[in-house]
């Protein structure tokens, strides 16, 4: 017997990842479940239409880039996953901690080595005809300054709720800070401790699995993410990759990316709660698979396995063990890496993929060295970029794959 699941894709402009997921999954083709059975995916884009709120919806799985910044799709999931028990990527009732606000809350409280944050009020009052009153009454006159130099320059302004680097800035002095504070208008800004580092890991969680990469935040947009294997000793590595999925784990997010800044031994994560991590081909390009082949095997290991969405979130199973008395910060993490398990289901995970791993390897390969890759290659490049980029841009992006159908290949013929 077959049973067939329908993913649905809520996107905003991306094409890329969606027609790679799609064509992976087919190409994969049914699998067999533990019951014995085969298990079949069909993947269709949604679109955005009335809804009653009764409606029976016809997706099994939803992977959601949209609902972050869209309301109408965000009431929708909601309800969704509610009353239909739809599984999602992620869960829009932890959106609200999808502000970096409550990520750095939760890391602090699990005593993670967040940099000093101060959040500071408005600088201009919000548009609402009630707010100038509570402000004239309850926003008492504070001392810039006085913050700004009991964290110490150089400080990191940005939004609580921030991403991709809007109203960033890095101040070195109180006329800096000044200027900053005065541009940030009706954004809610935090101050943070810079980080002097030596490394810049950004980790995407998927799942079960997690991949670090070395990021070059200075860089244009195609080579932010470095190619190097070793990047990290295998203890900072472990630290990294422990401190995602704990983060992942705790608000039950399954799709994210965190950013960690490592100076030495030490390990800051500065920005945690990413609702839309990037996956797009064209800022991927070598782990592109990598993340492509993940995507497809939780989907399909969380429904296959009839995985349920959990829409609580027990905090306290995480703040007893932050509240150990003599569990060093090492002891701590250890533990946080098992709860993570625990939630991630990684054994059984493991297990359900063991036997499949290889013939998902081979169709990706095969995909990704063919000509259809490289149409979806080269379609992606010219809508991303003005068309004189368009030769240097496929040449990059071609050169980057080569370089991965070559490794992999190798990889594959070592331990097949
Ligand atoms: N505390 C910090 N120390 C050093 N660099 C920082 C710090 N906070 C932010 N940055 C730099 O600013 C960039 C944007 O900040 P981030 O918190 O990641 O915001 P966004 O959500 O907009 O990506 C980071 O990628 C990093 O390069
Ligand atoms: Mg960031």
């Amino acid at each position: 017997m077959t049973t067939r699941y329908l993913i649905g894709l809520l996107l905003g402009t991306e094409d890329d990842w969606p027609t790679a997921f799609t064509e992976i999954l087919s190409r994969l083709g049914p699998v067999p479940g533990p019951d014995g059975g085969q298990h079949a995916f069909d993947t269709e884009r949604i679109t955005i239409e009335p809804f009653s709120l009764r409606d029976r919806p016809r997706y099994h799985l939803v992977i959601d880039r949209l609902a972050y910044w869209y309301y109408h799709p965000r009431e929708w999931l909601k309800k969704v996953s509610m009353m239909d028990g739809v599984y999602l990527l992620n869960s829009p009732f932890t959106f609200q901690s999808m502000e970096k606000h409550a990520a750095y809350c939760a890391m602090m409280r699990l005593g993670l080595k967040v940099p000093e944050t101060v959040l500071v009020p408005y600088k201009n009052p919000l548009d609402n005809s009630r707010y100038a009153y509570t402000a004239a009454r309850y926003n008492k006159s504070f001392d810039l300054d006085a913050i700004a130099e009991k964290i110490g320059y150089p400080i990191f302004m940005k939004p609580y709720d921030g991403g991709a680097w809007r109203g960033v800035s890095r101040i070195n002095t109180p006329a800096e800070l000044h200027a900053a504070y005065d541009a940030s208008g009706e954004m809610l800004m935090h101050l943070q401790k810079a980080i002097d580092y030596d490394v810049f890991a950004r980790s995407l969680s998927i799942g079960a699995e997690t991949m670090v990469m070395r990021f070059q935040p200075d860089q244009p947009m195609h080579s932010r993410y470095a190619v190097d294997h070793s990047f990290l000793s295998p203890q900072v590595g472990t630290e990294v990759v422990t401190i995602g999925r704990l983060v992942n784990a705790f608000f039950r997010w399954e799709f994210n990316s965190c950013e960690t800044l490592v100076s030495g031994d030490q390990v800051y994560p500065i920005d945690y709660a990413n609702a839309c991590p990037d996956v797009a081909l064209t800022s991927l390009h070598y782990y592109f698979p990598w993340a492509m082949k993940a995507l497809v095997k939780w989907c399909v290991f969380a429904l296959v396995t009839a995985r349920r969405a959990r829409l609580d979130v027990e905090t306290d199973r995480f703040f007893t063990v932050a509240d150990e008395p003599g569990l060093s910060y090492d002891g701590k993490l250890a533990v946080y890496g098992d709860l993570a398990d625990a939630y991630f289901d990684t054994a059984r995970y493991r297990d359900f993929w063991s036997g499949l791993q290889a013939r998902l390897d081979e169709v990706v390969l095969d995909w990704i060295a063919g000509p259809d890759f490289d149409q979806l290659l080269v379609r992606t490049v010219r809508s991303a970029y003005p068309e004189h980029e368009h030769d240097q841009f496929i040449a990059h992006l071609r050169g980057l794959m080569e370089l991965w159908v070559g490794e992999e290949t190798t990889r594959l013929c070592t331990n097949p």
